[in-house]
């Protein structure tokens, strides 16, 4: 589908059908009123109703709010895709809506067929907005922009989805080279010798039963004149069979999402890189596969981390962490960042706390929280806050090493699990730092929102939207 923004010289121009959006009020008074009533289409949110006579999509909006436009636009395409119609056109009358359509639009009309030997037709060609306003020259900005990060969305969604036998920790290296070849990034990868002579001892033991290499990208984003650097770290579980702490069949299936992490950083990569945003933007990832066989890591190891604290393995599951007190500290020691932000599908206790459509957000500052919250409202992604304590943190206390991969104790698990990262981020960057447990977030099996089934590329809008407000 081709996205084009016109100027209002175009109001009237033909297309195939215009979609409209309307709220209960408006269409008591429409132009078209009575046929709506005949057709019994009341404009309740995200409902659709087809006037084909008149050429009109009406889509049901409780108000014009974001939060409302953005489901509802995609709603509304997908609807469109659903008829033979070429062409659409939206009259867009405010500036302060301009992202949400794009996002309902694109990622609403996202569909991975990758895998599908029958691809079926993209009837829809080309989506015109019409934006009606004077002020035409910053609205495209605004629209070119929307869209840049919409397409890193569906590009993380992509990664996301594919299966994991073809995607494994050397293809994600391959896709982070071509990315870095694609946008001018710079880009570093390391090998298994290169993970022994870094001491990564607790990202190897998790990767070792794999047939395939453990992999630490390193991609970097450095525009001339940044203001501020930031530093990305990304949970690349290509699988998590969960180890000899072996998953159930039935959570199994889906585990190829547990690179989400890692698909989003990439995400970010991207978009900031075509956004040429004035900041510097590290991304690392620890791209392993969790599996089993006689060579696997066990409950009971006591792992060396590359910061040197010992980890008492008492879950094999919980193999995220483990990954990434590596890869956090290995990033910490590579990068002197103003931001520490890390994105990983870390624990089911986080969807168990937030439900499975928010990004559980952890750290020590509560500015740092405040200003993520409002970058992610305005992103249109759902994130909250889970706080951390000092008697959580003693629930990771090991009677042989110096902390345990788990809690001794069921509840607050995502909490704990941030808390035993907490306890790989140096001093200096407590208060720079925060975790985003996407376990929930970054993956979806029926559609919510603007995400259809599959990859959400949960975090790449929130945190593009924060870095575009970095000062
Ligand atoms: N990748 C999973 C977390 C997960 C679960 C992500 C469901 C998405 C959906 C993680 O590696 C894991 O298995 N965590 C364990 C931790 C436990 C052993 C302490 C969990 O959540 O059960
Ligand atoms: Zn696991
Ligand atoms: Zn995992």
């Amino acid at each position: 589908m081709n996205l084009e923004f016109l100027n209002r010289t175009n109001i009237d121009m033909k297309t195939d059908i215009t979609v409209e959006f309307v709220t209960k009020d408006a269409i008591k008074k429409h132009e078209f009123k009575s046929l709506i009533k005949k057709s019994g289409f009341d404009g309740s949110q995200e409902s659709t109703c087809l006037l084909h006579e008149k050429k009109v999509l009406l889509c049901g909006v409780e108000d014009y709010d974001n939060d409302n436009l953005r489901p509802a636009a995609a709603a509304a395409v997908k609807t469109l895709k659903a008829t033979k119609y070429k062409s659409a056109k939206v009259l867009v009358d405010n500036k302060e809506n301009i992202a949400a359509f794009v996002e309902g639009f694109v990622l609403g009309s996202y569909s991975f067929d990758a895998y599908k030997t029958k691809k079926k037709d993209k009837t829809l060609k080309t989506l015109s907005f019409v934006y009606t306003q004077k002020d035409f020259k910053d609205a495209i900005e605004v629209f070119s922009k929307a869209v840049t990060t919409a397409d890193a969305t569906n590009f993380t969604r992509d990664l996301v989805n594919t299966a994991p036998d073809d995607l494994y920790p050397e293809i994600m290296a391959k896709k982070a080279k071509e990315l870095a070849k694609e946008n001018g990034l710079e880009c570093n990868v390391l090998g298994k010798k290169e993970l022994k002579k870094e001491r990564c001892e607790a990202m190897l033991a998790v990767g070792r039963a794999s047939r395939h290499d453990s992999k630490l990208i390193h991609l970097a984003y450095k525009p001339k004149n940044a203001k501020k650097v930031v530093t990305l770290v990304g949970k690349g579980l290509t699988y998590d069979s969960g180890g000899l702490s072996l998953k159930p069949a039935t959570s199994m299936v889906t585990m190829k999402m547990d690179k989400a992490g890692a698909c989003a950083v990439l995400g970010i990569m991207k978009a900031v890189s075509e956004l040429k945003l004035d900041v510097e933007v590290h991304g690392f990832i620890g791209a392993v596969e969790n599996m089993i066989g006689g060579d696997a890591y066990k409950p009971d190891d006591v792992l060396v981390s590359r910061k040197g604290d010992t980890i008492e393995v008492r879950n094999t599951d919980a193999e995220g962490r483990l990954v990434l007190a590596d890869v956090l500290d290995y990033a910490q020691d590579k990068t002197n960042p103003d931001y520490l932000f890390d994105f990983a599908t870390l624990t089911g206790a986080c969807m168990v706390a937030l439900g499975q459509y928010t990004t559980g957000v952890m750290g020590h500052s509560s500015k740092l929280k405040h200003d993520l919250g409002k970058a992610s409202k305005k992103a249109g992604e759902l994130t909250a806050t889970l706080p951390f304590n000092k008697y959580l943190k003693k629930q990771l206390k090991s009677e042989i090493a110096d902390i345990c991969n788990i809690s001794n104790k069921p509840y607050g698990g995502a909490i704990t699990a941030g808390l035993f990262l907490d306890n790989f981020i140096k001093e200096e960057n407590k208060d720079k730092w925060l975790h985003f447990d996407i376990a929930g977030s970054a993956y979806t099996e029926s559609p919510w929102d603007v995400n259809v089934y599959g990859g959400t590329g949960a975090g790449v809008r929130f945190m593009t939207e924060f870095l575009k407000s970095v000062k």
